[in-house]
């Protein structure tokens, strides 16, 4: 043996130990190997490749899928992510055959498997490689676990995989999907509640992703164990993964939430601001905050109920002592312009006489134990059992619940401790052995069959997906024709179809103000842009300072939602005496003016997938590799750059502007970046284009938030309203920022119906050049036959020595307006 080859076969042997989790058994472990029996297909090929079966087929442009059985024969498709409509029979797929290698190719992206050992690699068309089976470790089994793994390219980062609290590049990294109840959770804290197994690579600005089909318990580990490779596996379960072309970015999360869905349009009142508290109760209280936010004339749509405005904690009911006139007070709340969600946990007090409990026995609705009982869990109840949510028979059965609270115009669900999280066991849910049924429906199984039994391995990561779709599901039947406001702590890959999320219980601590950068941008990385994390902290008091600052920030994430727990102090934004609250309400107030914005690029993400607030790797692929970027400032929307002081006592600090032109948001003057050309020559290798980078130094006082408008954007806003029930009284006002590009759109509807889909929506897009005199801004003719709120437009151009405006009628048709400058 050459001293190469011995060194490769005894790193070959270290890692089979190092990643076997149970001890190496000859004859439990299979691996790949020679290819044979190839077998081409229409979209593919299948082959023989070691100990495995592969199929390898193209399901629509730019995204492969492999799979891999032991088995003679694959078992029924079936996936709980992937909607079966992505599947695109009309890509053409060419499959080529040589002595030494198999292709797949659908024009654009290569898979190239080689004959000698079954490795699999993934190119573009001119033969870059993407990502590559690594050269010296077959994929393998040992028992029912398996492992792949992958070259890491030195360069190479990392992102995605929902909710992890580390930095946002997982180099060097390793982490678990296992969703957990994870009260207390600290930077690095690892399972957290969501298991997203898809993630984006990306290597000097060409990007491309990858989607671990899977619903057991696995694994990602990004060259933690060793520099060599990357790997990834699962305990069980089919090894069955999607990789996804790009090369942009954006171009991959477009293409993975075509396979997994996207979030559905929201209803306009879930971006305004939200007040929560673990509890807030009796009604009294819940009247007196609404009441406070009109007086102090701070605006805000939704009050949220905790788990205290129940009977017992029992979902389903309502304490009549604290709420004795419960549908008056969500009436005049709704009088008020405040909407109502209501916490309604996934669990089902074990009493009888209860009637979701009486009605889910006699439906054979909940889970069971391997001897056929109902399976019983202590959590807020006590005794409590849950529904089988993987049985579409028992999804409708908890979906038809909520006629409860629709009935009494109640506007959001709250799902919380759908992990599902369960008392007094010490990894808190319940125990592996629990029995569940699936049907095909539910996990979209071709060929169809009967309903099949499975244990908690499979189906923990996926109940609370299948718990939030039941209450999508039971409130679109409810109100056929209103959207429906989902909130779930629990996820997997897909369940941005039906719910929007946060990031669990987080701390009133500057490292949690911090890691929300990285933990919701890599949420929206991972296909779920409706997120948002407890502003103030949920556990804990935050210093008034602290909360302000958070309060600016949430004015410029998804969701805009002030939680605390139990115990602590008040936390509305008028604690802390009137210069907090004064700069509290002004950022609220901004998010308000700002909502035609906001509302116009959640529309654009309903489309595509591309989150409303992304990482600076997003938009710009190779200045994803300046260090810690993507953790320190962001995107909102395609124009506005957020870069927040994170850190209690920093110094100034240094904002990136990728691009020539910015603009400070606040006082819409160009700002002077200094520029740092160097970066094109260094680190790009001409796959993306490199812009410009300008950098600032900023200190921000308490009251300033650091926000820039990209040269070139045309930014819808709206006159103030106290919430979104009310109309704005005013012009629309387009405030534009000449440079390059320089474009703009407003889309409206009706906020909450979905007539839109029908095409009772409003949309107008804007330009802007310049010319010798000034800048000439086109507004074009509107698409849709709904009829916006203003009637007039308010122009403005920044820019110039002095902002310059223009007042303009409103039309469907086309405009131009000219302003000198
Ligand atoms: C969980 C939730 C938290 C909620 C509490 C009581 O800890 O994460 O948001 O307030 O339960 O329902």
């Amino acid at each position: 043996m050459t001293k190469n080859r011995f060194c490769k076969a005894f790193l070959f042997i270290s890692i089979l130990v190092t990643f076997s989790i149970q001890p190496l058994n000859a004859q439990e472990s299979s691996s790949t190997g020679a290819v044979s029996a190839v077998q081409p297909r229409s979209d593919g090929l299948t082959f023989r490749s070691g100990d495995a079966l592969i199929r390898l087929t193209i399901v629509r442009p730019g995204v492969v899928r492999v799979r891999y059985t032991l088995a003679k024969m694959f078992p029924a498709d079936h996936s709980f992510a992937v909607i079966p409509e992505s599947v695109s029979r009309d890509t053409k797929v060419q499959i080529t055959q040589s002595a030494s290698v198999l292709k797949v190719t659908d024009g654009d992206v290569v898979a190239t498997v080689q004959r000698s050992n079954g490795r699999i690699v993934f190119t573009d068309k001119v033969g870059n490689v993407l990502l590559a089976d690594h050269p010296n470790y077959p994929v393998t089994w040992h028992g029912k676990e398996f492992r792949v793994y992958k070259t890491m390219p030195q360069l190479e980062q990392y992102f995605g995989l929902g909710d992890k609290s580390d930095a946002s590049d997982h180099r060097g990294n390793a982490v678990t999907m296992w969703n957990t109840d994870a009260f207390g959770w600290q930077q690095g804290t690892d399972p957290l509640y969501k298991s997203i197994p898809f993630f984006v690579g990306l290597l000097n600005g060409r990007a491309y992703g990858l989607f671990l089909d899977n619903t057991y318990k696995s694994s990602f580990d990004f060259g933690k164990e060793s520099s060599d490779f990357f790997s990834f596996g699962a305990t069980g379960g089919d090894l069955n993964y999607y990789f996804i072309a790009g090369p942009h970015p954006k171009q991959v999360i477009e293409r993975y939430t075509s396979l997994t869905g996207r979030t559905p349009l929201p209803a306009l009142y879930a971006f305004g601001f939200q007040q929560c508290r673990y509890s807030y109760y009796p009604e009294s209280r819940v009247r007196q905050i609404a009441n406070e936010f009109r007086t102090r004339k701070i605006p805000a749509d939704v009050i949220w109920l905790d788990i205290d405005y129940q009977q017992g904690y029992k979902p389903f009911t309502i304490n009549r002592e604290y709420f004795p006139h419960f549908e008056q007070m969500v009436k005049d709340l709704g009088d008020q312009g405040f909407k109502m969600v209501v916490i309604s946990d996934l669990h089902i007090k074990k009493e009888a006489g209860y009637k979701p409990y009486d009605e889910g026995t006699a439906g054979d609705h909940f889970i069971k134990n391997p001897d056929g009982s109902q399976y019983v869990g202590k959590v807020w109840p006590g005794d409590s059992v849950f529904p089988d949510f993987t049985l579409a028979s028992a999804r409708k059965f908890y979906g038809s619940q909520f006629k409860f609270f629709t009935d009494m115009g109640i506007a959001g669900i709250w799902n919380d401790m759908n992990e599902p999280a369960v008392f007094r066991y010490p990894d808190k849910t319940m125990p592996l052995d629990t029995v569940h049924r699936v049907d095909s429906e539910t996990e979209n199984r071709n060929p169809a069959g009967p309903i099949r039994k499975t244990d908690h391995r499979e189906i923990h990561n996926v109940l609370g997906m299948e718990n939030v779709r039941a209450t999508y599901e039971g409130l679109l039947q409810l109100r056929p024709n209103e959207r429906p406001f989902v909130m779930t702590r629990a996820a997997f890959a897909g369940a941005q179809r039906y719910a929007a999320t946060w990031t669990g219980d987080n701390q009133s601590s500057w490292l949690h103000f911090r890691l929300s950068l990285p933990t919701l941008l890599n949420l929206g990385v991972s296909g779920y842009p409706f997120a948002g994390n407890d502003v103030g902290g949920f556990d804990g008091s935050p210093v008034p300072d602290l909360l302000t600052r958070w309060i600016e920030l949430g004015a410029f994430l998804p969701i805009y939602r002030d939680h605390t727990t139990n115990g602590t102090r008040d936390q509305e934004p008028w604690v802390h005496g009137p210069e907090h609250e004064a700069i509290r309400r002004h950022y609220i107030e901004t998010r308000y003016r700002l909502l035609p914005y906001i509302y116009t690029s959640m529309e654009e993400t309903s489309r595509t997938g591309i989150p409303l607030m992304r990482a600076m790797f997003v938009e710009h692929p190779l200045l994803g590799r300046m260090e810690g970027i993507n953790d320190k400032e962001y995107f909102f929307g395609r124009d506005l750059l957020v870069a927040p002081k994170v850190l209690e006592t920093v110094d100034p600090y240094e904002v990136i502007l990728p691009g020539p032109v910015w603009y400070d948001y606040w006082t819409g003057k160009k700002v002077e970046a200094k520029q740092r050309a160097a970066w094109d020559k260094e680190h790009s290798v001409g796959v993306a284009e490199t812009p410009m980078v300008g950098s600032i130094k900023v200190d921000p006082k308490l009251d300033e938030l650091p926000v820039y408008v990209r040269g070139g954007a045309i930014l819808p806003h709206e006159p103030l309203i106290q919430t979104t029930a009310e109309k704005p009284q005013g012009p629309l006002e387009l405030r534009v920022y000449p440079g390059p590009d320089c474009s703009g759109s407003v889309y409206t509807d009706d906020g909450h119906t979905f007539d839109y889909k029908q095409g009772h929506y409003f949309r107008q897009s804007f330009t802007c050049e310049a010319t010798a005199q000034g800048v000439t801004v086109k507004l074009g003719k509107a698409e849709g036959d709904y009829t916006p709120w203003w009637t007039q437009v308010h122009v403005t151009v920044y820019g110039g020595t002095e902002p310059v405006s223009r007042d303009l009628p409103f039309s469907r048709e086309a405009q131009t307006v000219s302003v000198e400058q």
